[in-house]
């Protein structure tokens, strides 16, 4: 039995070469990612050549990660290092079957990077967008064909994280949601499908612990109390700890959304906007971050 959502997969396109828009962590983890699964050239951008290498950087030390813990033979990781390109020419994009971006969590500037990778790409290309609660279909909005729009929202650590949600939007073609759905298998992920509905499914439960983790600051707890009130729940991890692991802008980016959304529902928090927004050599000296995992995310 089919998936809900999930159209027949004799209909997905083949992908030959991958394009990445964005080179932060989340990009770059996902970049890695289609290296490792499908083996095929990926080809990773970002506005400026210091963070297309940072992005390269990323992606080296982990495939030397993987030698040296013997999951990969020397073979493959230089077989890895030939697959992978960075550049901040988007035209290296025209031959991409699959382009997916992780910009920064704005429609308007999702939406410019789309229209400008249209332009660049087969009118067979299939696009796709990292988003965590945006509009999907408001993406596609500026693009000549929307139908090839679709989300695939990733969750972090990459590697780790067994999940996909595809999200369909009422224009996706039946073409570009198989092509999705193969494409996760092929990264050996688990996809499930997503109506185009604000926070789509994980981040509705994601964004209420984040952001009643940090109301509980709003009303004067102190961070190590509610970190220590969350751990006997034995999850795997206190809500700030996934806080850091996502990105505090981001937190706050999805915060924002659901409010705008469901504002019966979810509430603002002051702390979750105050903490994204102080730099973070001055917050780690604080002590105000919990783990610092993300550091690296925050742009
Ligand atoms: N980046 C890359 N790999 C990581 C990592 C990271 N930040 N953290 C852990 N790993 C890897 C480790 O290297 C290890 O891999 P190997 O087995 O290859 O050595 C593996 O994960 C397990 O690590 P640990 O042994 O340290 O395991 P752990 O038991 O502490 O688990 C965890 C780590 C899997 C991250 C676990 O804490 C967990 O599941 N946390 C919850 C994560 C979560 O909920 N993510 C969703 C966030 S929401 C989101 O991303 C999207 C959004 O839209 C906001």
């Amino acid at each position: 039995k089919r998936p809900v959502g999930a159209p027949d997969r004799k209909l997905a396109r083949p992908v030959s070469k991958v394009g990445v828009i964005g080179a932060g962590l989340m990009a770059s983890q996902f970049a890695l990612l289609f290296l490792r699964r499908l083996q095929v050239p990926v080809v990773l951008t970002d506005v400026d050549q210091a963070r297309v290498d940072k992005g390269l950087a990323y992606i080296r030390d982990e495939i030397a990660a993987l030698e040296q813990k013997a999951r990969i033979d020397a073979d493959e990781a230089n077989r890895l290092r030939a697959l992978v390109r960075g550049t901040v020419d988007k035209t290296e994009f025209a031959d991409c079957d699959f382009v997916i971006e992780a910009v920064f969590e704005e429609t308007a500037v999702k939406q410019q990077v789309f229209a400008e990778i249209e332009g660049i790409v087969s009118p067979e290309a299939i696009l796709a967008t990292n988003t965590s609660s945006l509009s999907v279909e408001e993406i596609g909005s500026v693009l000549a064909h929307p139908e090839r729009l679709v989300g695939f929202h990733f969750f972090n650590p990459v590697a780790v994280m067994p999940l996909v949600e595809i999200v369909r939007t009422p224009q996706a073609s039946e073409e570009a949601v198989a092509t999705a759905y193969v494409v996760a298998k092929n990264l050996r992920k688990n996809a499930i499908g997503s109506a185009d509905a604000p926070g789509f499914i994980v981040n509705r439960l994601l964004a209420k612990v984040m952001g009643e983790a940090a109301r509980a600051l709003d009303a004067g707890t102190p961070l190590a109390t509610v970190e220590r009130a969350f751990g006997p729940l034995g999850l795997p991890m206190t809500p700030f700890q996934l806080i850091d692991l996502v990105g505090w802008k981001v937190a706050a980016h999805v915060q924002d959304t659901m409010v705008s959304h469901f504002p019966e529902r979810f509430h603002a928090s002051a702390n979750l906007h105050a903490l994204a927004d102080v730099p973070q050599a001055v917050e780690k000296d604080k002590g105000g971050r919990v783990t610092g995992w993300t550091k690296e995310a925050q742009r």
